[in-house]
C-alpha cells in the first residue's frame, strides 16, 4: 500500500549523488553515481526524503543550452508511488523552468501550428530514412 504521509520537496545537491542513485537503480535505469553528480551539478534537482533520511523521490531540471531545459530523473520509490509525489515533483520542475528569464509561452493558432507540425514530421520522416 502506498505511504501517503506528506513529504517536503527539497533541493538535491550534487554531493547527494550517491544517496539518490538507488532510485535509478530500483527503476532499472543505467545512470551511475558519476552521472548523477554531473546532472545535479549542471542542473537543479528536487526530491523528497523519508523519516530515515533516505531519498524517496527525485526530479531534475537540466539546462540544454541557453533556452531549453530537460525535466528528467522523475523517480519515486515503489513504496511511495500513486500518492502524488511524482506529480508534485513534476510541477516543481515546471515552476523552475517557468521562473527562468528566457521562458516565454507562445500560443500558436491552428493555421500557424499546422505547417510547423508538417515541417517537423517531414524532418522526422527524412531522419528515419537516413537511419535505415
Ligand atoms: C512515473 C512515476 C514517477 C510516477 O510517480 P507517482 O508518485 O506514482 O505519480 P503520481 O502519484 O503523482 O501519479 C500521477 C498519475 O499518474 C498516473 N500513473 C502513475 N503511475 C502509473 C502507472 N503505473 N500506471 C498507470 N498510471 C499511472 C495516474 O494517472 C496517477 O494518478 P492516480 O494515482 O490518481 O491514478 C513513478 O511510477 C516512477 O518512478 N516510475 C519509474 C521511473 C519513470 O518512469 N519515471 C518517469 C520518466 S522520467
Amino acid at each position: 500500500m502506498a505511504n501517503i504521509e506528506a513529504l517536503e520537496v527539497v533541493p538535491i545537491d550534487a554531493d547527494r549523488c550517491e544517496a539518490v542513485w538507488p532510485l535509478s537503480v530500483e527503476a532499472g535505469w543505467n545512470q551511475n553515481v558519476a552521472d548523477w553528480r554531473f546532472m545535479l551539478g549542471a542542473g537543479r534537482g528536487f526530491g523528497c526524503t523519508g523519516p530515515d533520511g533516505k531519498w524517496q523521490a527525485s526530479s531534475l531540471v537540466l539546462p540544454l543550452g541557453q533556452k531549453l531545459a530537460w525535466i528528467s530523473m522523475v523517480l519515486v520509490t515503489k513504496a511511495r508511488r500513486r500518492s502524488g509525489l511524482g506529480t508534485g515533483l513534476l510541477k516543481r520542475c515546471i515552476d523552475e523552468v517557468m521562473s527562468q528569464p528566457w521562458f516565454t509561452l507562445r500560443r500558436l493558432d491552428p493555421y500557424t501550428l499546422k505547417p510547423l507540425l508538417e515541417e517537423i514530421l517531414a524532418k522526422v520522416a527524412s531522419a528515419e530514412g537516413v537511419c535505415r
